[in-house]
């Protein structure tokens, strides 16, 4: 197969952690015999310090006539502290996911087996955790009316959302519940919003289409609770945007770090891809990021075109770091020389010899010595 893939990797630790995705699905392109091809376009603070503007016309032509984006991440603290910034890198994001009209974004959550430890939650509770969460992406509180009165004393974010915009993501959600364990679980807050009402009536309505599957509801301040009480209740979670901010990120800690967290955002006609962690910029250059978010998100990006071994390959390569420890400080603080780009060496080189399992194996793949 030939893609042709934009790589917007963004601030902070976007470009690190972005390069070894690339590293990986280039392995898997000579693997598979597929041709990957990869050119990048500036975005977030980066493209406001060359062009004033967070999404340059140019970076924007190049994902719409690209078949998939590969997103690092946007955010830079000057931005973050200063309320009076008339652009802010964020709008960047915003503005691509309109425009490309990707309004699911798909956030798989797991609870791997060798990092039960790793999360702060008490292991009988988060094992066997699988969750996919569907997030509305181009609607909601996020691009509702934005206005402030001259004094600056005042301030509103409107939150709408029409019928269709519910429609479309549902029926995905529905599909993805009936594929998995058949359950959906409707995350809203129906008892004040009336959105929220209008989300739980069309989802009903929807539902009538796909009788197998569970349909659930909480209501969001309980089902943040839920999320650490007893995660394993959940197959499919449906929610609108900022909802799914929230619960994705408090959902993060099942799994024992952000930096393990892959997402897909799709829309009629285009996709892009992404780890949901932020541009980390204390990180930013040492080395220490966790490249998995963003490897795993190129393996969506592998599944979005059917090329399902291809992605469980990155799948077992990446559980095969996990299980040796070849991860970086966040899941691992003793191992400061295993470097963001020593995880993806390690990653693009099980892909490259999946069969060997030898006792070196460890080594061999760190491209360290084998003689003991
Ligand atoms: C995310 C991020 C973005 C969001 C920011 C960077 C605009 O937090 O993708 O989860 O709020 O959607
Ligand atoms: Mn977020």
């Amino acid at each position: 197969m030939k893609l042709n893939i934009a790589v917007l990797s963004g601030d902070g630790i976007g470009p690190e952690v972005t390069d070894q995705a690339i590293k990986v699905l280039k392995a898997i392109a000579v693997e598979f015999d597929h041709t990957f091809l990869f050119s990048s376009a500036p975005v977030g603070a980066i493209a406001i310090d060359e062009t004033g503007n967070p999404l340059p016309d140019s970076t924007l032509d190049l994902c719409k006539k690209s078949d998939a984006v590969l997103f690092g991440s946007i955010g830079d603290p000057k931005y973050d502290n200063d309320p009076n910034a008339k652009v802010r890198p964020e709008q960047g994001l915003l503005k691509l996911r309109k425009e490309l009209g990707l309004y699911a974004n798909i956030r798989p959550v797991k609870a791997y087996d060798m990092l039960l430890d790793k999360s702060p939650l008490k292991k009988e509770n988060i094992q066997g955790t699988d969750i996919s969460i569907y997030r509305e992406l181009t609607g909601g509180i996020y691009f509702g009316e934005k206005k402030q009165n001259e004094e600056g004393t005042w301030a509103s974010d409107l939150c709408e959302y029409s019928k269709e915009e519910i429609e479309r993501i549902s029926h995905l959600a529905f599909k993805a519940a009936q594929a998995r364990r058949s359950k959906l679980t409707l995350v809203d807050k129906a008892n004040v919003l009336e959105t929220s009402r209008l989300w739980r009536k069309v989802v009903k309505q929807v539902a009538e289409s796909y009788p197998d599957v569970e349909l659930d509801f909480l209501f969001v301040d309980n089902a943040a609770m839920q999320m650490i009480l007893n995660p394993k209740q959940f197959d499919v979670i449906l929610t609108e945007n900022m909802f799914g901010d929230i619960i994705s990120d408090e959902a993060s800690v099942i799994g024992g770090s952000i930096g393990l967290l892959a997402s897909a955002s799709v829309g009629d006609k285009h996709a892009l891809f992404e780890p949901i962690h932020g541009s980390y910029p204390q990180a930013t250059g040492k080395g220490i990021a966790n490249p998995v978010a963003s490897i795993l998100s190129a393996a969506m990006l592998l599944d979005h075109f059917e090329l399902y071994q291809e992605a469980e390959l990155i799948r077992k390569a990446v559980e095969k770091s996990l299980q040796l420890n070849i991860t970086t400080p966040d899941l691992n603080p003793d191992s400061e020389n295993i470097t963001t780009s020593k995880v993806g060496d390690f990653i693009e080189d099980y892909i490259n010899n999946p069969q060997d399992s030898n006792i070196n194996f460890q080594n061999l793949h760190l491209g360290q010595s084998t003689i003991i």
